[in-house]
């Protein structure tokens, strides 16, 4: 089978790392990409956000199967239009993808299924914001509607610094248009899980990869501004089977079930963003696709074959039963100065062919690009490589992530110390 993967990030990368150690693919073609990708896996130019551009790919190219791995291609409607030309696309259609495009909506389809979330409104006007704001204690949480990229929320425990963003969102400054309807949330406590689920359309048939957590402040001790995701690990030490059946009986399956009864048919992944509160795990966030870093520290545990699994789910097949490796997998991103604002850019990366020998590691390119001159490696990005490194326990993979990414430098280069450092030292766990 012929796949094209759309996407040109860090997740992409290791999905292409995936497919071309997956038994029922031929080839892998991945665009736009990014220089990372080598072969046996080729780039290809692409407007990836593109319906057009995707279909026209895949016709030149025949492929089989296309794999959209960002989300706005997914909003824009790629899988449709992958669809309508009688090609297959892995990922949920416009319609389904609406539940990462909009989180009010979101909040609207997770009230209808009885799913438990944070308490919240979606508002409009700073007034009625203001006044809801008001009605909340101790943490407040203020999101923008539509897409930013992982850096349109904002947790705070001043009731007044929430007001302000209320404003900066509302006016359209900080995040254009996503901002103009603000949902304003209660704010939960407690450890995160990331639970990426496979589905094939069969609300009854999804199936959840190993769990896995993500880091997603800029700063160690979860300090500073929230990110796209700066690290995560998994298996995750306190997330066993009985954790994750929970989440599916009183999240996933209702969520999916309320949206078949609506005529959405969700295909593809649909990542569970969860709290772990005193009260039960509730859901913060649906994403409609691989997480970011997540891919990268749960597909190289997969033993099953990725392309099967895609397969399966686009198609509305049976799907394969999915298996992981016993051994860890933590990943450290590696940031440019002044990420999550607006990072520099353009600085030659040293190191990398020094890293890319470590044992039992990957280095996933996520913003980087090639010097016309000369060829040199630049950083061209907010996160800019995500290092993969995996071992028999948490600990050992976490010490070897780390030191494959203590060899790459760039000016200003930033990641967080802390990843998994919690889970390396608590009982592993297995799944
Ligand atoms: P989201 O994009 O909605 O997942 O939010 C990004 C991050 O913000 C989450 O991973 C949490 O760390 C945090 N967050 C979101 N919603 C809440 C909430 N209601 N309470 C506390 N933290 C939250
Ligand atoms: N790592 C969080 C995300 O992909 O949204």
């Amino acid at each position: 089978m012929k796949v094209l993967v759309v996407g040109s990030g860090g997740r992409e990368h290791a999905l292409a790392w995936g497919l071309t150690r997956s038994p029922s693919v031929s080839e892998v073609f991945v665009g736009p990409g990014n220089p990372g990708i080598k072969l046996p896996a080729r780039t290809v130019a692409l407007e990836a956000s593109e319906p057009n551009a995707v279909v026209e790919l895949a016709n030149e190219l025949d492929i089989d199967l296309v794999i959209v791995g960002p989300e706005v291609p997914l909003v824009n409607g790629v899988v449709d239009a992958v669809q309508a030309s009688g090609r297959h696309a892995f990922g949920p259609t416009a319609a389904g993808a609406r539940l990462e495009g909009s989180k009010a909506w979101m909040k609207e389809v997770l009230a209808g299924a009885g799913v438990p979330t944070a308490a919240h409104g979606s508002f409009t006007d700073a007034a009625t914001a203001a006044t809801f704001l008001n009605t909340l204690e101790g943490l407040y949480v203020v999101k923008t509607d539509g897409l930013a990229a992982g850096k349109g929320v904002l947790v705070t425990e001043s009731e007044e610094e929430a007001l302000l963003a209320v404003h900066d969102y509302l006016s359209g400054e900080a995040f254009g248009d996503a901002g103009r309807t603000v949902v304003i949330e209660e704010g939960l406590r407690g450890p995160e899980l990331s639970l990426l689920v496979i589905c094939n359309g069969d609300p009854d048939a999804a199936v959840a990869l190993a769990p896995a957590q993500d880091f997603k402040r800029i700063h160690d001790l979860d300090h500073g501004p929230n990110t796209g995701g700066m690290g995560a690990y998994s298996p995750v030490p306190i997330v066993g089977p009985e954790m994750v059946s929970q989440v599916m009986a009183t999240a996933v399956t209702p969520t999916l079930h309320s949206l078949a009864a609506s005529g959405i048919e969700y295909r593809g992944v649909l990542y569970a963003g969860i709290m772990l509160t005193a009260d039960g795990p509730k859901v913060l966030e649906y994403n409609v696709r691989f997480g970011d870093p997540e891919c990268q520290a749960v597909v190289p545990r997969l033993t099953t074959d990725l392309g099967e699994l895609c397969w399966a789910s686009a198609t509305g097949a049976t799907l394969p039963e999915v298996k992981f490796r016993d051994e860890a997998c933590v990943t450290v991103v590696l940031a440019s100065e002044n990420y999550p604002g607006s990072p520099r850019t353009g600085d030659v990366i040293e190191g990398l062919t020094a890293a890319q020998e470590v044992p039992d590691t990957a280095i996933f390119h996520a913003g980087t690009t090639l010097r016309v001159r000369d060829g040199a490696l630049l950083t061209a990005g907010g996160r800019v490589l995500a290092v993969t490194a995996w071992g028999p326990q948490i600990a050992d993979a976490r010490s070897r992530a780390y030191e494959c990414a203590k060899l790459i430098s760039w000016p200003g280069v930033q990641y967080r110390t802390d990843i998994a450092q919690l889970a390396a030292k608590m009982p592993s766990a297995q799944f």
